[in-house]
């Protein structure tokens, strides 16, 4: 059912010193911060030739990713985006299966504006997984 690794997330606190890093000491092609605020994060995409990184800084007071920072002060990898066809099909089958989703069910417009849904780590072996629809 899930087709390509879309990216890899990592929770940073200084957005600006990861996105240095990755640029200039890793040598990788970085988009400018774009802030969400409806999703509580500022972002940078690392392009790879194979995948993206997406760094996030918390933005505002209640960001999703606050708490995470708190257990993990150094920061560290939040999520992986896994592409599907087709959002609603693939959240009722993993539903049917057991799996919980994360919010009211229904998905949202997430960093590429493509619809998004986050999946319990706990049914993921521990870790934070967003599908995406492409
Ligand atoms: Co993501």
């Amino acid at each position: 059912m899930i087709g390509r690794l879309n990216h890899v997330a990592i929770a940073v606190r200084d957005i600006e010193k990861a996105t240095a890093i990755y640029r200039d000491t890793l040598g990788a092609r970085v988009s400018a911060p774009a802030p969400l605020p409806e999703h509580g994060v500022t972002t940078v995409f690392v392009e790879l030739p194979n995948t993206k990184i997406e760094l996030l800084q918390p933005l505002g007071e209640d960001s999703p990713i606050a708490k995470f920072l708190e257990r993990s002060p150094e920061g560290g990898v939040h999520h992986v985006c896994y592409e599907v066809e087709d959002i609603l099909a693939a959240r009722d089958r993993l539903v049917a299966g057991g799996a919980r989703v994360l919010g009211d069910g229904e998905p949202k417009i997430g960093a590429h504006g493509k619809p998004v849904l986050f999946l319990h780590p706990k049914d993921f072996c521990g870790t934070l997984v967003e599908i995406e629809e492409v």
